[in-house]
Formats: structure tokens, sequence, C-alpha cells
């Protein structure tokens, strides 16, 4: 097992999956869940997956040894199924990680996303026995397009406006209204997961620079924020444990250091790779306008840190796409 935190913290970890605390992550044989599914289940918990498979993902066949790992094959807008399971189940905690993720494919499946995003959000919330905790992902991309200069806190308003962003954004909202829940807003996450997303933004310039040697880059100076898939499975356990000191609150969840614009986030990457040639375009626009940074003073405030840099990820995604120089996984 990979050591995550400090002795202490992992020792409170290990006491909660000791007295028999119980997770249901649906979505979790995904890029970050399965990552994510298999940290707890490393700790000692009992976690339940329910997910459709979207994508044929296998991503979890080693954990099943373990003896803490049940999966369940499902759709989230199943609403017989899922009024079965939370019957059924003990759940301490639920993450709802299950989704139609990014902007391209909620566009293109714009009635699914909302079934999925929100819909069945606010149907498992009906379901939730008094007591079960919610630890929810959303994006951070409902921040938009501003000047790029002044940080975006959690008081900042959301104002998404694609699919994905939008359905994700009415989901927060129910969940936080419903009380008992924490909301983790996600920078654009990157590295190596058993279910890989290449169009992810710094998974899909690694890419690049391995395949074609080359990237044409347009609004080169529009920024967003990044994140370890590791460090935001490591932000689920933390809010865990710390759960009384942070239940109700909405937190943003990227790394302080890699708030970036699209052109310093491809020269980091030319240093790993001198290889790599950037072009630059004056015409293209990204779909979701995003320009913007992200304060993370909240959830460093309850004494999260972050582990994983972006240098980290650059040499992992180039170690692993120059073995597999063949694959290629993403949502769309
Ligand atoms: N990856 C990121 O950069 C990022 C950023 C912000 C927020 N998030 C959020 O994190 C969560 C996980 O994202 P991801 O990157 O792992 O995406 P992913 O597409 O890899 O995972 C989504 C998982 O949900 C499952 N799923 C989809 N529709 C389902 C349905 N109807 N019923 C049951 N299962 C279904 C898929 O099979 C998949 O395993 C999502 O809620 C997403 O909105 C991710």
């Amino acid at each position: 097992m990979c050591q995550e935190f400090d002795t202490e913290t992992e020792d409170r970890l290990s006491n909660m999956a000791a007295s028999g605390t119980s997770i249901l992550i649906t979505g979790g044989a995904g890029y970050l869940g399965s990552i994510l599914v298999e940290m707890l289940v490393e700790r000692g918990f009992s976690v339940t997956v329910y997910d459709n498979l979207s994508y044929t993902q296998n991503t979890l066949f080693n954990l099943f040894s373990s003896g803490k790992l049940k999966f369940i094959y499902g759709d989230v807008t199943d609403q017989k199924l899922m009024a079965k399971v939370m019957a059924e189940g003990k759940y301490d905690f639920i993450f709802p990680l299950a989704a139609v993720v990014g902007f391209p494919i909620s566009e293109q499946k714009p009635e699914i996303s909302w079934l999925t995003n929100h819909q069945a959000i606010v149907n498992l919330l009906k379901l939730r026995k008094s007591g079960q905790k919610i630890i929810f992902p959303n994006t951070n991309s409902g921040y938009g397009a501003t000047t790029g200069e002044i940080f975006c806190t959690e008081e900042s308003s959301l104002n998404p406006i694609s699919t994905y962003g939008k359905s994700k954004a009415e989901a927060e909202k129910a969940i936080m209204a419903s009380r008992d829940a924490i909301t983790f807003r996600l920078a654009t996450l990157f590295g190596f997961s058993p279910r890989m997303r290449t169009e992810l933004m710094v998974n899909n310039f690694v890419w690049k620079a391995v395949t074609d040697k080359g990237v044409v880059l347009f609004e080169r100076s529009f920024k967003r924020n990044f994140l370890h898939v590791r460090d935001a499975a490591r932000a689920f356990m933390w809010a865990m444990i710390n759960w009384e000191a942070m239940k109700n609150q909405i937190y943003n969840l990227g790394h302080p250091d890699y708030n970036l614009s699209k052109e310093e986030l491809a020269k980091l990457i030319q240093r790993e790779v001198p290889d790599f040639n950037i072009f630059y375009a004056e015409i293209g626009q990204d779909p979701d306008k995003r320009n913007y940074v992200v304060s993370t003073d909240k959830i460093r405030k309850t004494g999260f840190a972050f582990k994983y840099g972006l240098e980290d990820g650059v040499n992992e995604l180039l170690e692993g796409y120059n073995a597999f120089k063949d694959f290629r996984f993403k949502n769309y």
C-alpha cells in the first residue's frame, strides 16, 4: 500500500475502516473512482461500486481478492434498482461520482446527461437514510469566463455554460440543500488511472508530446487549474476523517501551484520533452470558455496538504504513454 498521509492520519483511516465504515460509490469504475476505490480498499474499508461500465472498463479486477469490494452493475437512472440498493445497504458514506463527464459528450447527449448528472442525484437524495454522508465532486469549470486574474473562491458565482457544467451545478445545489454533504469543486485532473482519460488537458498535451511531438494552442493565455487524480482521491479520505469540521461546506480542490495558462502548461511539458513543438493559432475557441484562477485557501485551512506535483504527473504520463503507445481512451 502506498502511504498517502502521515502516520497519524493513516492510523485514523485504518481505525475508521476497522470500525466497519462502509461506502457506496456510484461511477466507481471511472477515472477518479478506480483510484479512490483502490485507496479505500487497501485501507480496509468496505466499498460497494455501482456503475454501468459505460466504457466497458475493467478497472477493478485486481481489488476483488481483498474481500472488501462489492460490485453492482447498474445505471443510476434505474430508480427501481437504486431504491433496492439503498434499502439493502448500510452505507455510512455515499460518493456519487457517476456522471456523463465533460463538455463534448454532454453536448452530444444532453438528455442522458441531465438524467444522470442531476435527476439521478435528486433521486438518490430521496432514498438517502438519515445520517448518511455524501461527498460530491463538482467541476470548477462553472467559474467559466473571467479575466483570469481574480481568484475564484467558493463564494464566487458559478455560471456554467455547458450542459455538463449546468447539470453538475444543479446537482450541487440539491446536495448542499439536503445537508450532511461536502462538495469538492474539482480542477481538471491529470495522471494515470486504470480507466484512462486522454482528453483531459494535461493528459492530452503529454499524449500529443509523445505521439505528434507538437500541439497547436489557441487562447494560449487562458488559465485553468489542475490537480493530480490521486490528490483528488486523497481529499475524499481527508473529508471522511475530518467530517465534523468540514461538513456542509463547498471546497475548491485544485493544486495551488497550478493555476496555469495553456501556454505555461505546454512549456512545462516542453521542459520534460525538449522536442515537443508548440504552435500558436489566432483562431479557435474553447467551447466552455474557461479562463479562471482558483483559490484553494479554504481546503488548505482544514490542514489538507497536496502531495502530487504537475512535474510528477507529466513524468508518470510520459513513462506510461511510452510503454503503451497504441492506446487511446476518452469520453467522446
Ligand atoms: N476528471 C476530472 O477532471 C473531473 C473534474 C471535475 C469533476 N469530476 C467529476 O468526478 C466524477 C468522476 O469523473 P471521472 O473523470 O472519473 O469520469 P469517468 O467518465 O471516467 O467516470 C464516470 C463513471 O460513471 C459511470 N457512469 C456514467 N453514467 C452512469 C450511469 N448512468 N449509471 C451508472 N454509472 C454511470 C461510468 O461508467 C464511469 O465509470 C464525475 O462526477 C465528474 O463530474 C471529474
